[in-house]
């Protein structure tokens, strides 16, 4: 296809505020789709992402367009992840695109990704066309969202196009302004290939399936590839685009976005952000600014009944497999047996994960204490980045620890600002700004990521009844007065249950974790102990008293089919139980025995 008849753009909103809704519009104006194969969110294509209405990988689809000059254009649309633990996916791909949709919803105005997503696609010098959406809404303001854009962003919003996508209004002025407003992109058809490797991903049938956009030169079947980042060589054996159902062709040229599948076994062969060229008269430059994506939260995952130990490593590395950003190794617990420490982009992706192995997969499993990456410098002089808080040395080699620190946008409204202003300074935040977007406060915080990782999010919703918005970027390490601290139960050191935690906060945090303990586990037929310990020094202390009746003995002897029951729900509970020496320690104590509220 010639240059000047290509668009690629990507639809850059904040979470909710209809972006999938409108790619499924477009879908249809340019009939895509049969009318009777279309069905809601088609670009969110695993289950688990529909279920939670969120978008994990990127997702492309090719439309056809006549527009109003009376050509036919190629509209490459991309989809990008929504949420913080992907952003790295989200800047890789906007480098695959000239353009962007920015959707505002014009009843809520610019969020915190509105702004994080919208900077990113700035950074990638995309033009951008904002589009109000959803002013068939009683509540719209599209004057003065206009105006919020315009001042906020700093991008002029006169022309912004005011749409439905939920009933379809004004949709066909968005293909129009993609065509007139944004460029078509620039590639020479002679020159060495050069493309963009922008995701991939494992398909039962044609194995790892690459997503990518060609820069320069021609990419066909036969064609020997070379992956510059990593070495790989792979004979192509096929090329096509996604309408979005895939679709073979010939060849993709410059400026054109599709698949290719070559032999390539994992996934792991491919890194998001990587040149592939061909392996004769191939580039030598490869495209700027590639980095792999790196973990940056840990926990140990265990089953909870350790017969299911060879079915969790199937599953991990089915998954791993899948997912080159999820790393994970074996690892062993004293109290919880064999494991593995795993790591994450960010929360929501070691939730993402959870639940697969839980739900696709059937493990039951024990998650411990999430954590960040340490840096632990020894009084050697060497430096140790620590994953678990169980590796932390003894406290006479250390010189001192450093942790991750990020920078958080806060947008809420007014009235709940003092109680997120409270929230930050309790997790140990720094303030660096206040300011206001119309009515709303922006606040921007230094805080420790390891402060966020946990509940900060779940929290921050609470606390200003969900409108709170909230995103994050990484901004590198500081030293703090950061301990291990360690929980006993009946005396005995529960690895699992190990934090890292700020010294001023380790009295607090210990009195609370021992008293959700003693919440958490049932009575036993023994006196129970529950301590948090520094070093070998108990900071904290709860005892759970012994069990005295038997549970069966309130039912008076009568009903015998009563008192079965109850002995069968004991024996389903204790499924869900692990034995800690003689202590059986309920499989969700793990998780909520960390939650600070
Ligand atoms: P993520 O994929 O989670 O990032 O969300 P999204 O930005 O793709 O939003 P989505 O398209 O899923 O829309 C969010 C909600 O807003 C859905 O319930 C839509 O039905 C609704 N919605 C989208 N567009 C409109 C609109 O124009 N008007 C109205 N009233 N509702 C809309």
């Amino acid at each position: 296809t010639e240059l000047a008849k290509i668009r690629n753009f990507s639809i850059v909103a904040h979470i909710d505020h209809g972006k999938s809704t409108l790619a499924d519009r477009l879908i249809q104006l340019t009939s895509t789709v049969a009318d009777r194969d279309m069905k809601e969110q088609l670009l969110d294509s695993m289950d688990i992402e529909r279920e939670r209405g969120i978008t994990i990988k990127a997702n492309t689809v090719r439309l056809e367009y006549t527009a109003k000059d009376g050509e036919t254009y190629i509209l490459n649309l991309i989809d990008t992840p929504g949420h913080v633990d992907f952003a790295y996916e989200v800047s890789r791909s906007m480098r695959a695109v000239e353009g962007s949709l920015l959707v505002v919803d014009a009843s809520q105005g610019v969020e915190a990704q509105t702004l994080a997503n919208v900077y990113q696609a700035m950074e990638a010098d995309h033009e951008i066309v904002p589009v109000l959406n959803k002013v068939d809404l009683p509540a719209a303001e599209p004057a003065r969202v206009r105006e919020q854009i315009e001042d906020v962003i700093g991008i002029d919003a006169s022309d912004a196009v005011e749409i439905s996508a939920k009933t379809g209004i004004g949709v066909p002025d968005v293909l129009e302004a993609i065509v007139t407003r944004l460029p078509a992109p620039k590639g020479e058809r002679d020159a060495p290939l050069k493309a963009m490797l922008v995701d991939s991903w494992y398909d039962a049938y044609l194995g790892v399936v690459v997503l990518v956009r060609v820069i320069d030169g021609v990419l066909k079947k036969g064609d020997k590839i070379k992956m510059m980042a990593t070495g790989g060589l792979y004979p192509v054996e096929r090329v096509g685009v996604f309408r979005p159902g895939m679709q073979p062709i010939n060849e993709l040229g410059p400026g054109e976005m599709g698949f290719l599948t070559a032999s390539i076994k994992q996934v792991r062969d491919t890194r998001v952000g990587d040149t592939i060229t061909t392996e004769k008269k191939g580039t030598d430059k490869p495209l700027p600014g590639f980095k792999p994506s790196q973990p940056v939260v840990f926990c140990g995952l265990f089953p909870v009944d350790s017969a299911e130990f060879e079915d969790l490593r199937d599953a991990i590395e089915k998954l791993s497999l899948n997912d080159a950003s999820f790393s994970s190794e074996m690892e062993t617990s004293a109290a919880l047996g064999f494991g593995f420490r795993c790591g994450f982009l960010g929360l929501l992706h070691l939730e993402v994960i959870r639940d697969r192995l839980e739900r696709e997969y059937g493990i039951d499993l024990i998650t411990t204490a999430p954590s960040v990456i340490y840096h632990v410098y020894l009084r050697d002089g060497t430096m140790l980045e620590m994953h678990n808080p169980a590796d932390m040395p003894d406290v006479v080699k250390v010189d001192r620890v450093e942790e991750p620190r990020i920078k958080a946008t806060i947008l809420v409204p007014d009235e709940f600002l003092g109680d997120v202003l409270k929230l930050c300074q309790d997790r140990r935040g720094m303030q660096l700004d206040l300011t206001y977007v119309g009515t709303r406060a922006m606040v921007v915080y230094d805080l420790p990521l390891s402060e966020v990782v946990f509940d900060f999010y779940d929290r921050l919703k609470s606390v200003s009844k969900g409108y709170a918005s909230f995103d994050y970027e990484m901004i590198g390490y500081a030293e703090d007065q950061l301990v291990k601290m360690q929980v006993l139960v009946n005396e005995e050191p529960v690895d699992a249950l190990s934090i890292m935690v700020h010294r001023s906060r380790a009295e607090a945090r210990g009195r609370v974790m021992c008293e959700k303990l003693k919440e958490l586990i049932p009575q036993h037929l023994f006196k129970i102990p529950i301590q948090a310990a520094i070093g070998g020094r108990v900071i904290a202390r709860e005892t759970i008293s012994a069990l005295r009746k038997d549970v069966t003995a309130k039912c008076y002897g009568g009903d015998a089919t009563r008192k079965r029951k109850l002995l069968d729900k004991q024996k389903a509970g204790k499924k869900k139980m692990r034995q800690f020496g003689r202590v059986e320690i309920p499989q969700e104590a793990f998780i909520n025995a960390l939650k600070m509220d």
